[in-house]
């Protein structure tokens, strides 16, 4: 154990009772439970809104795990997380409710406690009371121990995220801050790196002489979940494009660190990040679309459109779909399309990165009955399967000259290996004060300033939004952005 966790006593957890604390952290804190990876002197407090005390939060606690766990609060190490929390109830902007925090912060069972972490997972618009408050109360101090998570995405565009981080800065160290991307605790797309660069296999083909084309695609079959108050305001390119798939862009394109460490890592993302050629006004067309779903079948029931979800403005035009190409002008990528796209009830949850390699220069099968071979693909899954595919052609066997396609599977997970929720190794490097895997402000920064044209003129196009039938793949208008003919999304492993 490192200095640093040890001496770990409190971690608060503010929006305890919301969406994102529900459906992943309390879930994946109770795993680290599980694993014995919580210091025995760490102590919980959810701070929420809602008129309760401890004891009935314990019993949502508990509700919370049997839906999402599957788990009958008996078991000791069930009964040790519950007995770890304590409930503060309180509004974000009163600072009564913040003396009361800092009160069960510091209650004598966990002695001084001197590091303590503090979780937003609440809507963006709250962060700035909630940060004013802590420093009112004195809870931002010591610099250096107390750590503060924000969740993405970090601001609106530029400005209002330079904002933020003036404010976070007035009142906390760089040190102090984790801005988190849980993709970036995604198995796969850790796994990019030991694919990339653990092999000389793969590296040499990782460049424009080989690569036609990059997809990135993040297809949720799920809506809003109740959750329009915020979505209606942020949108697919605020809550996804901006952080998550441009995050899976800087580790796909990036170049090897020098070593293994939080800035190395960092300055390789943001030299990408900074290489996307600026998408200029008239070009916004040609380089990005939107769409948002309507009523349509998922998985065979029938789901509402976008506008009929409760809490969505009347005639909003928020987009539930993006689709945008970028180029990287740099050595590796000049002339290469990176094409992302992310939408909500689509036809199926499916994540995956599809590298697209050139067509071979001889076309030596021509007069043969294959003419032309597809070009080979480079498949790598994030989920539901996490594994990675390279598909190859091979002559199938018999008189003729003609071939099949084989797919080698690099699939990595045994069976008898449990999938980790990327929230697990997020919030456990956030214990142990590991920020490898966490975002710097100079990333969000050079993520805000790629899509803020796109932006920029969506918000001046208020009177149209293309719209696809729930549990579809989004409008095909969209596929105008592709620079070939041959392109194309592809949708499946
Ligand atoms: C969140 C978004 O960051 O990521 C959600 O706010 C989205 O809208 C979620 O559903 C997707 O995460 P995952 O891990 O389920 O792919």
């Amino acid at each position: 154990m490192t200095d640093s966790m040890s001496g770990l006593c409190a971690f608060v957890i503010f929006g305890a009772t919301g969406n994102l604390a529900s459906k992943k952290l309390l879930p994946s804190l109770y795993r680290l439970e599980l694993a014995g990876r919580l210091p025995d002197s760490l102590n919980f407090v959810a701070f929420s809104r809602r008129e309760w005390t401890t004891e009935q939060w314990r019993s949502y606690l508990r509700d919370v795990l049997r839906e999402q766990e599957d788990v009958v609060c008996q078991e000791e190490a069930c009964q040790r997380f519950v007995a770890r929390f304590d409930y503060v109830q309180g509004e974000f902007a009163d600072t009564a409710a913040f003396e009361r925090l800092k009160e069960a912060v510091a209650k004598p069972k966990m002695g001084v406690c001197s590091n303590v972490v503090f979780y937003l997972a609440i809507r963006p618009g709250e962060y700035a009371e909630v940060i004013k408050n802590l420093e009112a109360v004195g809870l931002n101090k010591p610099r250096g121990f107390n750590r503060i998570v924000i969740e993405k995405p970090f601001g609106q565009d530029i400005e209002s995220a330079q904002i933020l981080n003036q404010l976070l800065h007035r009142y906390f160290d760089e040190e102090q801050i984790y801005r988190i991307d849980h993709y970036l605790g995604k198995e796969t797309v850790q796994n990019l790196l030991v694919f990339r660069f653990a092999n000389t296999l793969i590296e040499p083909l990782w460049n424009r002489n080989f690569i036609d084309h990059v997809q990135i695609t993040v297809a949720e079959s799920i809506g809003i979940e109740g959750r329009a108050d915020y979505y209606d305001k942020a949108g697919a390119l605020r809550d996804m494009l901006q952080n998550h798939l441009m995050q899976l862009l800087t580790v796909v394109a990036m170049e090897p660190p020098p070593a293994l460490e939080a800035d190395a890592l960092r300055d390789e993302k943001v030299k990408v990040l900074r290489s996307i050629r600026s998408i200029p006004k008239r070009s916004v067309h040609a380089h990005a679309f939107r769409a948002q779903y309507g009523p349509g079948f998922v998985d065979g029931d029938m789901q509402p459109g976008y506008q009929q979800e409760s809490g969505v403005e009347e005639n909003s035009i928020t987009e539930t779909f993006v689709a945008a190409k970028f180029y990287i002008d740099n050595w590796r990528w000049r002339g290469v399309p990176f094409y992302l796209r992310t939408g909500k009830r689509l036809k199926q949850q499916m994540s995956m990165i599809a590298i697209r390699l050139r067509h071979p220069p001889q076309q030596l099968f021509r007069e043969t009955p294959l003419q032309t071979v597809d070009p080979n693909w480079i498949l790598l899954s994030i989920q539901p399967e996490e594994t990675m595919k390279m598909e190859i052609h091979v002559k199938q066997p018999g008189l003729d000259m003609e071939t099949r396609l084989l797919q080698l599977n690099a699939s990595y997970r045994r069976e008898d290996e449990k999938p980790l929720d990327a929230y697990e190794a997020l919030l456990l490097d956030v214990v142990e004060g590991d920020k490898t895997l966490f975002i710097r402000f100079d990333e969000v920064e050079w993520a805000w300033r790629v899509v803020d044209p796109i932006l920029k003129y969506w918000a001046q196009e208020r009177d149209f939004i293309h719209t696809y039938p729930a549990g579809t793949w989004g409008p095909h208008e969209g596929n105008r952005l592709f620079d070939a003919e041959d392109q194309e999304w592809r949708n499946s492993l």
